[in-house]
């Protein structure tokens, strides 16, 4: 791993080459918004384009999204200019027309001086209200949770994440990977003591062999027994009682 010295905001900082600009900036306290990047995810980034960031090297200038541009010798980036406040206003714009309740765009959005969007205010004729069809539930569905229960879906404004034929997913464990994930809060996911039910599947929850308590899915508590190869025993107690 080869160390390189990059300068942000004026600030010289020591980073791993390829790195990404937003992982070294977070690294050093500074920050950039970002929505559609996980450090976890490989795949994830350069969707949403709130993170973006001047690139400079030698006379020549870029704007860049920082989660996915690699850090490289020499480089000054810089993260809080005019330029970039004007057009991260505009790209927030546009993320508000699509996700108008979302409490998490609403915030970034307002904190960036727009508390209501100029551009088009009809609904795009998605099932997924406030989705903003960055992809990073169904990257996580399919990295990190191996199943890859939904996919991306249509184009341009219409894009959204489905399970296949927008029916209840053969594959799909109950997890709720992808609702944690995603940026928006547009997956709903309903938990009841009982049961869980998102992606328009209900799954009955396990309890826990000790205490009684419903701790996880059943469908995902066989899904981990059958790829780690371990002890079912184990994964039907709650964490606390492992
Ligand atoms: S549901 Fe959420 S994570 Fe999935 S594409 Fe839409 S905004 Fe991104
Ligand atoms: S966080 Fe970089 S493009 Fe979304």
């Amino acid at each position: 791993m080869k160390k390189v010295k990059i300068v942000i905001n004026g600030k010289t900082v020591e980073g791993i080459q390829d790195q990404s600009v937003l992982s070294l900036a977070r690294e050093n306290g500074i920050y950039i918004p970002s929505l559609c990047f996980s450090p976890e995810v490989h795949t994830s980034g350069g969707s949403c384009r709130v993170c973006l960031v001047e690139v400079h090297e030698g006379k020549s200038m870029r704007l860049v999204t920082s989660c996915n541009y690699p850090v490289r010798e020499g480089i000054e980036v810089k993260t809080d200019t005019d330029f970039v406040r004007k057009i991260r206003k505009g790209v927030l714009e546009l993320l508000l027309c699509r996700a108008p309740e979302s409490e998490k765009i609403k915030e970034l959005a307002a904190k960036n001086g727009i508390t209501q969007a100029r551009f088009f205010t009809d609904s795009p004729d998605v099932h997924l209200k406030n989705c903003i069809a960055c992809s990073l539930c169904t990257q996580v569905c399919e990295e990190v949770v191996g199943v890859s229960a939904i996919s991306m879906i249509k184009r341009g404004r219409e894009k959204e994440p489905a399970a296949p034929f927008m029916k209840a997913s053969n594959t799909c464990i109950g997890c709720g990977a992808c609702a944690f994930a995603c940026p928006t809060g547009a997956i709903e996911m309903k938990d009841t003591p009982e049961t869980r039910t998102i992606w328009g599947k209900t799954f009955e929850m396990q309890k826990c062999s000790v205490c009684g308590t419903p701790f996880i899915p059943k469908d995902q508590l066989e899904w981990i027994v059958k790829t780690t190869g371990k002890d079912r025993s184990f994964f039907e107690k709650c964490p606390t009682h492992r």
